[in-house]
């Protein structure tokens, strides 16, 4: 908090508003607008361009200088050197666990990898071809169904069990709406493989033969997990927080954010990002879609190219990029047709004026489908797996609001509809 002050003037008032501005420990002050409503006005916003919604103090990101910051800890840190469930303990208690801290954590999220064998039968209701974005909605949602044992969110010990349940079940849920896709049988959680191992034996082993998983896949895949783990307040954690501010249940809360993570503007752009790769087939005719991108009258964008907050580079992009020579590198892939549209994709854009000047950099999107493809992940579970790795930052900041003071989420509008007029008789109009 300052006692810095900001003075709104306004036409026809005669004395001026004085508006309180606080500041973070990092980033830009933020005027305080709630005293407005008071005087009869509203601050108008749309897409919350530039209106803090809470105050929090799990991550910090300077889109201008690509910094993204956990509880402190730079993101490059973290994918060098931590994994995806330190990062997780990190995220939801504030420090970086001591080694016992950390085993005792793993040994509880193992704990909970098995979801209700009533869940299984559950999946039948959906058609064998539904995308599994949609069962997940589904089926995370009717987890509140399930764990009627942790649902008093005002108990601190109830919030930490669906945290973990989330965590942990995360992964069963997603590799199941795979198989129930393809037809095949769903997997039980093998406790004994890490985090990222486990989430590759459910989804590719079958229970007829032992699952052979290579340490630099399940490497990839803990550190795509850890990529998206947290992303302060984008469009699916402050759906979370919106959701959560009712008093909802943390089930149904995170079925809300997967909701809001699946559009093309936000998670589904890494499904979006392969889509268009395979659209444009040749790399003889990406300027044709480079033209598209930049028409005004054509809808068309670049997938996987820029960002609401980062106008510089996306720090995750730059770990993801590296970590997508390396999976490469391993599975041999060196002239895959599509990776070849993706380089010089990106070769194009990133020296064309339309995108220097608008500040388009390839995101985290943009990569990790890269990743993906190569790990032998199909398209359509590539947002789903963002919502894996993003559970984690869901249920921190839903915890972080539940634990401190909170009110409703009620946003205003600026109403440009009829004024109020006297109802017609249908034989009258
Ligand atoms: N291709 C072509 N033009 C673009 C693109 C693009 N990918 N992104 C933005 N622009 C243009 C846009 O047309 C606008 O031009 P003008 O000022 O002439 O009207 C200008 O750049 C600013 O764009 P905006 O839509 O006002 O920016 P925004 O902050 O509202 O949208 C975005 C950000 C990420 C939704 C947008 O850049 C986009 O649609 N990108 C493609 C989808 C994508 O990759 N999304 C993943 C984001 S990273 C993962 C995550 O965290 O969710």
């Amino acid at each position: 908090m300052s006692d810095k002050k900001a003075t709104l003037k306004i036409d026809g008032m005669d004395a001026a508003i004085e508006l309180p501005i606080y500041s973070g420990t990092l980033g830009p002050d933020v005027v305080d607008v709630g005293s407005l409503t008071g005087k009869g006005m509203f601050t108008y916003d749309p897409g919350f361009v530039s209106t803090a919604a809470c105050e929090s103090q799990i991550t910090y990101i300077d889109g201008g200088q690509g910094v993204l910051l956990h509880r402190g800890y730079p993101i490059d840190q973290l994918a060098e050197q931590s994994d995806y469930l330190e990062t997780c303990f990190l995220l939801l208690y504030g420090e970086l666990p001591t080694r016992a801290e950390k085993e005792e954590f793993v040994r509880t999220v193992h704990n909970h990898t098995m979801v209700h064998e009533q869940i299984r039968t559950f999946f039948n209701g959906f058609r064998r071809d539904a995308h599994p974005m949609a069962i997940m909605c589904g089926v995370v949602g009717a987890l509140s169904a399930f764990y009627h044992d942790s649902l008093e969110i005002s108990e601190e010990r109830d919030r930490q069990v669906a945290a973990f349940r989330l965590i942990a079940k995360m992964p069963t849920l997603a590799a199941m709406s795979y198989k129930f896709s393809i037809g095949q049988p769903f997997m039980y959680p093998d406790n004994t493989l890490s985090y990222a191992e486990n989430f590759l034996h459910m989804m590719f082993g079958n229970p007829c033969e032992p699952s052979t998983i290579s340490p630099v896949l399940a490497k990839a895949m803990d550190r795509i997990f850890l990529l998206h783990a947290d992303h302060e307040q984008n469009a699916s954690t402050s759906t979370v927080r919106l959701a959560g501010s009712s008093g909802a249940n943390p089930f149904a809360c995170i079925a809300a954010g997967i909701a809001a993570l699946w559009g093309p503007s936000h998670g589904g752009a890494n499904e979006a990002v392969l889509k268009m790769l395979e659209e444009i087939g040749d790399v003889s005719r990406i300027d044709e879609f480079v033209a598209r991108a930049k028409d005004k009258d054509d809808p068309f964008r670049l997938m996987g190219f820029g960002h609401r907050v980062y106008k510089n580079f996306d720090p995750r992009a730059k770990v993801m990029k590296e970590a997508a020579d390396d999976v490469l590198a391993e599975l041999g892939i060196e002239n895959d047709p599509l990776l070849a549209i993706a380089k010089r994709l990106e070769e194009i854009a990133l020296h064309d004026e339309y995108f220097i000047e608008k500040k388009l950099y390839p995101n985290v999107d943009f990569y990790s489908g890269i990743i993906l493809k190569a790990i032998g992940i199909p398209t359509s579970m590539f947002t789903v797996i963002f919502a894996v790795g993003r559970t984690v930052g869901w249920i921190a900041h839903w915890h972080e609001m539940i634990s401190g003071s909170y009110r409703i989420g009620r946003p205003r509008q600026l109403y440009t509809g009829h004024q109020q007029r006297d109802y017609v008789p249908l034989d009258k109009r």
